[in-house]
């Protein structure tokens, strides 16, 4: 084993819902991801995707099971000290970008940094070169609403990053965009992971992903199932288009 472990899942369960509206999305699931890793989360819509990375987070919590982040037990984590970890080692990307609308577009991406008691100038100047490296530069001292929806979510990838976590989540980061600005997205957010040696993990609709993630994990019946995605099998096993991937 040479990666680090930067999520690892043991018996994690989930349910919502009393007596016999009782739903168990969630049914003892193991997962590890290692340091660097693109890990795509597929499954119908209410399979329990955005759950299981609420879990990651610890927006949400397991009914039984750990999850561990860098090593952290989340659920041995008070709420305060789990939002300082989180600001500390996790960057969220969400659907609908969660912009600030009274901040601009670098006060946004600054803001993280100010939340985890930053001061000075190192904040800034990271903010500002990692707009540059979305494009975004030019647009720093706008209003959000002022921008495209991709242009928006480039901020909050930027903003995602700002505090350089070890694990980057994104809940449906391409589904509430056209699709030349998806493609520009997820292009993005996967240069700015791989470059940094990020670990991605990301829930999605969009099979075009597929051939960018290193694992797929496909959520059915409460069940997690990993396979090896196409950038590991090759191109040539993707142009055949054969499903079969190893199991994990
Ligand atoms: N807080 C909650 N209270 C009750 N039920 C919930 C809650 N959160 C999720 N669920 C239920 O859990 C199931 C999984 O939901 P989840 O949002 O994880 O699905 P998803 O795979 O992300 O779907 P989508 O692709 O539509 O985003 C759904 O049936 C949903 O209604
Ligand atoms: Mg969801």
């Amino acid at each position: 084993m040479n990666a680090a472990t930067v999520v690892e899942l043991r018996g994690l369960s989930r349910a919502f819902g009393a007596a016999e509206r009782r739903r168990v999305v969630l049914n003892e699931i193991d997962l590890r991801v290692d340091e660097g890793e693109f890990l795509v989360f597929l499954g119908r819509s209410g399979s329990g995707k955005s759950t299981l990375l609420n879990m990651l987070s610890g927006i949400d919590r397991p009914d039984s099971g750990t999850v561990r982040v860098a090593g952290r037990d989340l659920g041995a984590l008070g709420e305060r000290e789990l939002t300082r970890f989180r600001r500390d080692h996790i960057g969220i990307v969400f659907q609908f970008f969660n912009l600030i609308p009274i901040l601009t577009v670098l006060e946004n991406v600054v803001l993280p940094a100010e939340l985890a008691g930053e001061g000075g100038p190192a904040p800034r100047a990271r903010a500002r070169d990692l707009l540059a490296q979305t494009g975004l530069e030019p647009l720093a001292d706008q209003f959000p609403d002022l921008l495209s929806a991709g242009e928006q979510q480039r901020v909050a990838i930027a903003r995602a990053l700002i505090r350089e976590p070890a694990l980057i989540l994104a809940d449906e980061p391409t589904g509430n965009l056209d699709s030349d600005s998806a493609e520009r997205v997820m292009a993005l957010l996967l240069t700015l992971t791989r470059d940094a040696g990020k670990t991605l993990v990301m829930a999605t609709h969009d099979a075009g992903t597929l051939n960018l993630a290193d694992r797929v994990g496909r959520i059915e019946d409460g069940a997690l199932t990993v396979t090896a995605g196409a950038r590991q099998r090759g191109p040539e096993v993707v142009a055949a288009g054969t499903g079969a991937g190893e199991g994990s």
